[in-house]
């Protein structure tokens, strides 16, 4: 068997991150405009991005900080609430500002204080989205107290998840960042109006990276990684080569005090390698020619977005990931510090 040395694919996209706002977006943006050609960006600021002007004002604010080289563009969300009227929803869309709206069961983690509290609140919403073909972008966990926090994503389907889709077959529904098995079995089960992203960190990391030897703030984020066996279960599925898989890396970058912290804040920043940590995870499953469709292929053509021109290389060289890095004067710990990874992104 002979090993390859690099990989080319067709520029891939981020289709979950969080870029944030002010310094920290000025700090962060360049690594992922540097890995992707656009990313769908999470609306969860403080205060949210509720309406079609939030949106556009919020999409020139990352417009304005671009590195001058970057040829990257930012799709914007739409902050579900109990108050959002359809006819927002739908202008947003008609005016090519929103692609796609994000629902955030409220308090079920970062940002998500204003959002939706019973679903049955934005049933007027979900069905013009489903008319209108707008995909929902679901944060899959309840937040019923009596759940504990590791069977909050598989109850969420049971409670929430099939019957919503039993009502409404055809809404588009990307269930973001699957952390189990559950999801797994849930998503294939579904029409092909329903897919999933998948985190680096849910491919690479189980629960007892968090919690074995000490608490390891920066293995926190939500939904909390799981069981190995659910582990095993999301690696199978992205390099299945199933189209109903794609890239969302959920990159939630925190002030590291913000995470070393008596009530860390929950969220992995892995925007700077996350490229290097997907092929990573493709090549231990003997799956690197899988990668492309996962990263650049099914995304595009699941929101029905055209698929990027151009390619980007992996090269097979270490690549030494920093403790710590430096954003605009937030210091803030990436995914994989101080790890070396065996794949770096060609300049
Ligand atoms: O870990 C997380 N961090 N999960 C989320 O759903 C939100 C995110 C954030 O915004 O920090
Ligand atoms: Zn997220």
């Amino acid at each position: 068997m002979t090993t390859l040395t690099s990989i080319t694919i067709r520029r891939p996209d981020d289709w979950h991150l969080h870029l944030r706002d002010g310094d920290v977006l000025r700090g962060v943006l360049p690594y992922t405009a540097r890995q992707f050609a656009r990313a769908i960006v999470m609306p969860n600021l403080s205060p949210p991005i509720v309406s079609v002007e939030d949106a556009r004002a919020y999409r020139q604010r990352i417009v304005d900080v671009l590195p001058h080289d970057a040829d990257f563009t930012p799709l914007m969300t739409c902050y579900l609430t109990d108050a959002t009227s359809p006819d927002e929803v739908e202008r947003g869309a008609a005016e090519g500002v929103f692609t796609a709206a994000k629902l955030y069961p409220a308090n079920a983690t970062t940002g998500s204080a204003h959002g939706v509290t019973d679903i049955a609140h934005i049933r007027p919403v979900l069905e013009r989205m489903e008319r209108i073909g707008l995909p929902l972008l679901i944060h899959g966990e309840v937040t019923d107290d009596h759940v504990d926090i590791f069977d909050r994503e598989a109850v969420f389907i049971e409670r929430t998840l099939a019957p919503l889709l039993r009502d409404l077959p055809g809404l588009k529904v990307v269930f973001e960042h699957i952390t189990t098995a559950e999801a797994v079995d849930f998503v294939e089960a579904s029409a092909s109006n329903v897919a999933a992203t998948i985190t680096p960190q849910h491919l690479h990391i189980n629960r007892n990276a968090m919690l074995v030897g000490g608490m390891r703030p920066h293995f926190f984020c939500l939904p909390v990684a799981k069981r190995e066996k659910h582990r095993l279960a999301l690696r199978k599925a992205a390099t299945s080569g199933s189209a109903k898989y794609f890239l969302g890396t959920d990159s939630a970058p925190h002030a590291r005090e913000a995470k070393e912290s008596a009530c860390g804040c929950a969220g992995i920043f892995n925007a700077p390698f996350a490229l290097e940590s997907y092929a990573t995870v493709f090549e231990e499953e003997g799956a690197l020619d899988r990668l492309e469709a996962f990263a650049s292929e099914n995304g595009p053509r699941f929101y029905g977005l055209p698929l990027n021109e151009g390619t980007v290389s992996l090269l097979r060289q270490e690549t030494q990931v920093p403790q710590v890095l430096d954003l605009c004067g937030t210091p803030i710990v990436p995914f994989h510090s101080g790890e070396r990874l065996g794949w770096r992104l060609a300049n």
